[in-house]
């Protein structure tokens, strides 16, 4: 479990303990197993968890201690220390208690070491040969149940494995408030178990398989895949979502098969999303892309191939992109994507498009959420200043619980054990509802009015009660600082509401700063790294000096997602890249993509898995998954830069985006500097200020929580003009879940059949005021399109709105999005 130990604290106001006859200066209330473990005495544990309460469950730690009424046994991991605390863990009375409890913890115990997933990592085995008692007296038959028993999609439960340690049931409740799994049964017969029909579908199952001291829980991606001896492993940060949670991943002949979550202090305590955890599954996809796609009437061979995209070589698809892009004026190319990708081939791309291609028509972010230029003027905090004891998170169109899984459980675990108060302002009821001390639910489209409102509260705003609004209000003023974590707010909206709305919160509350929650793996590295119109690397705005080795800066600021697509429509886009990303799905406005792309010349995709929108393009160029088969950095909402390692070569002939970069920029006959991370690095250093400082060993080292980039923004940007909607039809609430038709997700087959699908959520009004029974089939039209989902009464949606589910199986809320409007208003109808 050294995975997710926490790192030593510092020593205050230390209580001197002797243990085992040295002395020692513990922490002031800290439990005695941690004070012994942090000088180096490891006393035996499995129900202990330094991230959890302590409930003392198993006495494996029992130690013999005396604090001078006498010596006697006491359970280390209850136990805080006291001054004067002298403790034996090695003492006879000691080792016969641990001889004792591992006996009777054997007494029911399979020992089917051979065959359990556990064997070779297991704490239950090792401490029986560290600590116990050699032989098991105990002849007669042991307790039996079925094995192993599914409890979830992912997990499986061996029963007779369990030591009753309550790791798991205390992780379910206390960490991630799925209460979903429990001890049942009574005495000998005592089980650990879910309810029938309760599954224990929870976002967060897969860290119980990590911390369950047994081979009792099981992960399905895992199970018999290998043994701990076969596996080489290498620390490394999750790619998934913007927390960039710090991971171990380990691999066997060249595949990756378990990610393990990392205890990193200041990000993810070692917890990781479901989705985090086995998304390694895609990149071992027979789906991946090894060599280039070429479309096969564009090779001059319309016969034999048709319009079919065919393999083919790295030069020929280099020359082809190449003659794409000769001549082309520089608004005439259109780059989608890139926040798949470290920080390093965001930058060689960046470096391509804007120096060298000179367009800033490059958009990482594609509609979702505030523009890059608004974002990187905030002022930023960090997850542990959002989350100080006490404290007040503003969680502004943000639903963490659906989309940065680990910031998730650290907001959660602030709210429940450290006081710290929550006000949710979201399109609909979030993640964080149950533990907020305040919601305030807007109607759609006017997120921002009530943002103004919370600055000079004049009675009720944007379908808020005025009461609400101004107690609220009240709090903020008086908050010596608050964070306010920024989400992508409703994909219903026009994203100038949200930018308009986190602009008016900067303006109204200095005291305010900001984590943002976007959408997108490394998307604040595509930020920083300038992938967004107007953006150069480092916070810099696009100006008339090419910063460091760069040649050009591009001639003019570019456009965003919408704007680029809409440019598209009318004929104005000769040449589009897409770089890892899938606009047609994943663009919140499906009909406008769809138009945008029919009408470009030449598409071209960088991406190691086909999507919709690249099974369209004329040349694909294979990447290496950056997750797991390059070097490099990543960048998290903090601005926090942590490692990448390259784990496992990539298949084929793909290649590290960044090399990518660079042979198209040399097929042009330009040479962008560097030919390693180092010498990138170095290139980047001189380009942007903000990393000018930051030695690129400092943040490969294994051990370490990150390097915090601080310093640089841009200056402030103007609040964008919104329209307010005036329209009393029923307005549309477009929300992200965790589980979604995504490319990555799409390829994991332990995950890709667990999105539930969309449903039309209404608040209990109109709910009742429409004449609808729960589950009744409806169809909901809209000015583009219409979809038909079953409908749901919600008190967690503003009256006035309904509320779908973003790209899931059964229907694609983005074919009823208009990105023109400020909101979009639909209709319902009965069908069942
Ligand atoms: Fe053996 Fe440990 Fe598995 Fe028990 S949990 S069967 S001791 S490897
Ligand atoms: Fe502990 Fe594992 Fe049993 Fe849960 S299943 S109580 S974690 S031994
Ligand atoms: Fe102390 Fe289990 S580790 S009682």
């Amino acid at each position: 479990m050294t995975a997710t130990e926490p790192e030593a604290e510092v020593v205050a106001d230390g209580v001197p303990v002797t243990i085992d006859g040295v002395e020692i200066l513990a922490n002031k209330g800290e439990l005695l197993i941690a004070a012994a473990e942090r000088h180096g005495v490891y006393i035996p544990r499995f129900c202990y968890h330094p991230r959890m309460k302590p409930v003392g469950m198993c006495r494996m730690c029992l130690v013999e201690v005396d604090t001078g009424r006498g010596p006697g046994l006491q359970p280390s991991c209850m136990l805080p220390v006291s001054d004067g605390m002298t403790v034996l863990t090695e003492s006879d009375v000691t080792k016969k208690a641990q001889d004792g409890v591992l006996e009777f913890l054997l007494i029911n115990h399979p020992l089917d070491c051979p065959v359990c997933d556990k064997g070779g990592e297991c704490p239950l085995q090792d401490q029986t040969m560290a600590f116990g008692p050699g032989e098991s007296r105990f002849v007669e038959e042991k307790r039996h149940f079925k094995k192993p028993i599914p409890i979830s999609d992912i997990v499986y439960l061996d029963r007779e494995r369990c030591i009753l340690c309550d790791r798991c049931t205390r992780f379910a409740s206390e960490v991630a408030g799925d209460p979903l799994i429990h001890f049942q049964a009574r005495g000998n017969q005592t089980e650990v178990n879910t309810f029938p029909d309760e599954p224990f579908s929870s976002y967060f199952s897969g860290n119980t398989v990590q911390i369950c001291p047994v081979g009792a829980l099981t992960a399905k991606p895992y199970r018999f895949k290998a043994r701990p001896w076969d596996l080489s492993e290498i620390a490394s940060t999750a790619t998934l979502d913007a927390v960039g949670s710090r991971i171990t991943v380990q691999s066997s002949r060249n595949q990756v098969l378990r990610y393990l979550g990392v205890d990193s202090d200041p990000v993810n305590w070692g917890w990781l999303s479901d989705k985090e955890r086995f998304s390694f599954e895609a990149w071992n996809s027979d789906a991946r892309l090894t060599q280039p796609l070429l479309r096969g009437d564009s090779l001059g061979n319309p016969t034999d191939e048709g319009d079919q995209l065919v393999a083919g070589s790295w030069a020929l698809a280099l020359t082809k992109v190449a003659e794409a892009l000769d001549g082309v004026e520089p608004e005439r190319i259109a780059v989608f994507g890139g926040a798949r990708m470290t920080n390093e081939g965001q930058y060689a791309w960046a470096k391509l498009i804007k120096s060298v291609l000179r367009t800033d028509n490059v958009d990482a972010q594609l509609g979702d959420g505030a523009g890059g230029k608004a974002l990187l003027s905030l002022p930023r905090t960090t997850i542990d200043a959002a989350c100080t004891p006490g404290g007040t998170v503003v969680v502004l169109g943000a639903d963490p619980k659906e989309t940065h899984g680990s910031l998730f459980l650290r907001l959660r675990h602030a709210a429940e054990n450290d006081g710290a108060s929550i006000i949710e302002i979201a399109p609909r009821s979030s993640g964080l509802a149950p533990y907020a001390t305040s919601s305030l639910y807007p109607v759609p489209g006017e997120l921002d009015q009530l943002v103004d409102a919370l600055g000079d509260p004049f009675g009720d705003a944007a379908g808020v009660d005025g009461d609400d609004i101004a107690a609220v209000s009240e709090r903020l003023r008086n908050e010596e600082s608050f964070t306010v974590v920024v989400g992508s707010g409703s994909l219903g909206d026009s994203p100038a509401v949200i930018e308009r709305a986190v602009l008016r919160m900067a303006a109204l509350f200095p005291n305010a700063s900001f984590l943002p929650a976007l959408h997108r793996g490394n998307v604040m590295g595509a930020l920083d790294m300038g992938l967004a119109p107007g953006l150069l690397p480092g916070r810099q705005a696009v100006g008339p000096e090419a910063p460091g080795t760069w040649a050009n800066t591009p001639a003019m600021e570019g456009l965003d997602t919408t704007a680029m697509l809409h440019l598209a429509e009318e004929g104005g886009i000769d040449v589009a890249i897409l770089l890892g990303c899938d606009p047609l799905t994943d663009f919140p406005d499906a009909g406008l993509a769809e138009r945008g792309f029919n009408k470009v010349s030449h598409l071209v995709a960088v991406d190691s898995l086909l999507n919709f929108t690249s099974t369209g393009a004329d040349i694909v160029f294979p990447a290496a998954a950056s997750a797991t088969e390059v070097d490099g950095t990543f960048t998290n909402i903090e601005g926090r830069l942590s490692p990448i390692s390259r784990k496992v070569t990539p298949p084929g002939t793909a290649r590290a985006d960044w090399m990518i970069a660079v042979e198209i920029a040399a097929q042009l006959g330009v040479d962008l500097g560097f030919i390693d991370i180092d010498e990138l690095w170095a290139d980047l250093a001189a380009a942007s200020p903000l990393h000018s400082g930051v030695a690129l060993g400092d943040v490969m080292a294994a051990d370490t929580d990150g390097v915090l980039l601080t310093g640089t923004s841009i200056d402030s940007v103007e609040p964008p003009a919104v329209d307010v909607p005036n329209s009393s039809d029923l307005r549309l609430v477009v929300t992200r879940k965790m589980y979604d038709e995504g490319t990555i997700l799409t390829h994991c087959p332990s995950l890709n059949q667990l999105a539930a699908g969309a449903s039309a959520s209404v608040n209990p009004t109109h709910f009742s005021a429409l004449g609808f029974s729960e589950g009744d089939e409806v169809k909901v039209t809209s000015q583009s399109g219409s979809v038909t989902v079953p409908v749901i009464s919600d008190p967690g949606v503003p009256a006035g709105a309904v509320a779908i589910e973003f790209n899931q199986p059964n229907a694609s809320a983005a074919s009823l999005l208009d990105s023109a409007r400020t909101v979009t208003t639909v209709s319902l109808e009965r069908v069942s």
